[in-house]
């Protein structure tokens, strides 16, 4: 899953999600326009070169590509490891008003027993911590983090990897100091469950959020500071045996989402494999440039493949502006 210069597609929008998407470009939401979207990024000629598995969502997992192959049968043809969420979403939490905690224990087990079955060999479970004025809550965190390591050690009974993502959102006002105070507490609240539950460090791999000024706060800081404060927060909070970080782009442009990335594999020096499993930054151009039209669908796998390449560069730390644009020609 983070093999050098590899990383893993996120394409498991619940339907929810992925119709919002779709309306924005103008393309109505079915589970047939849902498919067609995924297999066209999925089979877009030489992705596997940089994209090593993709996330699929409950809905994809049970469909078929258009040459009749179950759809991880079809992953796996390309040379893609078939991945599932399985999280149900973030709930609100009880007495804590504001603050979620995100839901699917229930029956997972079983769930996770079909999902092999079906092909899926690593999971994906999202926590969402927000960032507010008092929020959040230690009871938020520590709820949440209790959740991943449930999931991660039922996942691993299972034999499936678990993808561990506390994310911490970017939306908001918060200085850099304040993300990176919260992705430190979320962060060892996390490590201290899954040590609790068991969890072995080097069969997960850790899905955070980089530590970023919030969205519309005045000070923004710049790549370099950014790759500088999250590395520095990884290496206290991380532990050694973990193989590998996946980053979430979490509404980053794509080109920040590949400086970012960049600019920490340039540092390197570092235990894990700096990876990333972006969800909007690998998927927004192609999404845009497809817009429904089948006359567009091989510019929107060219999208695809040059944001693909940006990041397999990041992997290396090679990732430029002038990268950006040489690909792109
Ligand atoms: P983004 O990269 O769009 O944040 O999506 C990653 C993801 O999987 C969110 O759960």
């Amino acid at each position: 899953m983070v093999a050098p210069g590899k990383g893993v597609l996120a394409a498991d929008e619940s339907n929810a999600t992925m119709s919002k998407r779709l309306e924005a470009v103008g393309v109505e939401s079915t589970d047939q326009s849902r498919l067609h979207f995924r297999e066209l990024l999925c089979s877009t000629p030489g992705v596997e070169e940089h994209i090593s598995g993709v996330i699929l969502y409950d809905e994809t997992i049970r469909q078929t590509a258009s040459d009749g192959r179950p759809f991880p049968e079809f992953l796996q043809e390309r040379g893609l490891i078939a991945g599932i969420k399985v999280d149900t979403g973030a709930k609100a939490l009880a007495f804590a008003e504001g603050e979620k905690v995100t839901e699917g224990l229930d029956g997972l087990r079983e769930r996770l027993e079909e999902y092999h079955e079906l092909g899926a060999r690593f999971a994906k479970w999202r926590a969402v911590i927000e960032i507010g004025d008092d929020l959040p809550s230690p009871y938020c965190i520590d709820v949440n983090a209790h959740a991943l390591a449930r999931y991660s050690a039922l996942c691993q009974e299972a034999g499936i990897a678990p993808i561990v993502e506390p994310e911490v959102l970017m939306d908001g006002k918060h200085t850099i100091d304040r993300a990176e105070e919260i992705t430190e507490a979320t962060l060892r609240a996390v490590f201290s469950a899954l040590s609790d539950q068991r969890v072995a460090l080097d069969g997960m791999v850790l899905k955070p959020n980089m530590v970023l000024s919030g969205t519309d706060c005045s000070d923004q800081a710049d790549i370099d500071e950014v790759a500088a404060r999250t590395l520095a927060l990884l290496t206290k909070v991380v532990p050694e045996e973990v193989p590998g970080i996946a980053f979430l782009s979490g509404g980053q442009s794509d080109e920040q989402a590949s400086a970012h990335l960049s600019a920490m594999n340039a540092t390197g020096g570092v235990p894990w494999e700096l990876s990333f499993s972006y969800g909007r930054a690998l998927q927004a151009t192609p999404l845009k440039v497809w817009s429904g039209e089948e006359a567009s669908e091989a510019k929107a796998q060219e999208a695809f493949a040059h944001r693909a390449r940006c990041n397999g560069e990041a992997r290396h730390g090679r990732y430029t502006a002038e990268i950006e644009q040489a690909l792109a020609a």
